[in-house]
């Protein structure tokens, strides 16, 4: 089940996906240090200020299981223009979310509150990031902001 209801702001182009993979539905109380005291509900929310500030659509969900973010992923195609994505674990681990991103044909922009590449060595390593046109990984809530900056951009020179 999807732990967060679907949210979605006011209708505009382009729509933007985001997607919040496993545990994220935890923000605020997970790990503190790591992953700072803001909750996933307030990162929402900064979100969809970003995204009524550059003219964006954004429907925002989260969940904890593979195949729910792999049929997530798979109906982006024909709705959705662009996709930011924080994988969360399975970044680390998920074929078939990397398969899901490289096969939608909607560009993806990953995006990680830590930096992984400062972490344990199973983190360093992204299977997803090569099926996105960019990655955002180190600055906390603000990854999400850059990151959905960085895939309107990239939307506007297509
Ligand atoms: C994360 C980093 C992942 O390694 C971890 O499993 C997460 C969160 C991040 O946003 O920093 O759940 O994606």
């Amino acid at each position: 089940m999807m732990s967060n209801r679907k949210r979605e702001t006011s209708k505009k182009e382009p729509r933007i996906l985001v997607i919040h993979g496993p545990n994220l539905n935890l923000l605020g109380k997970r790990e503190p240090k790591v992953y700072g005291k803001t909750s996933l509900s307030k990162i929402n929310q900064l979100i969809e200020k970003e995204a009524d500030r550059l003219g964006i659509q954004v429907t925002i969900a989260q969940s904890n299981h593979e195949g729910e973010l792999v049929d997530l992923i798979g109906s982006a195609k024909g709705s959705y223009h662009g996709i930011l994505i924080n994988p969360a674990a399975y970044t680390h681990t998920s074929v078939a979310l990397r398969d899901a991103l490289a096969a939608c044909g909607v560009p993806a922009v990953e995006v990680h509150l830590s930096n992984i590449y400062a972490r344990e060595e199973f983190r360093q390593h992204s299977l997803t990031a090569p099926a996105c046109v960019g990655q955002v990984s180190g600055f906390g809530e603000a990854s999400y902001i850059l990151g959905l900056q960085g895939l309107f951009r990239a939307l506007k020179k297509r």
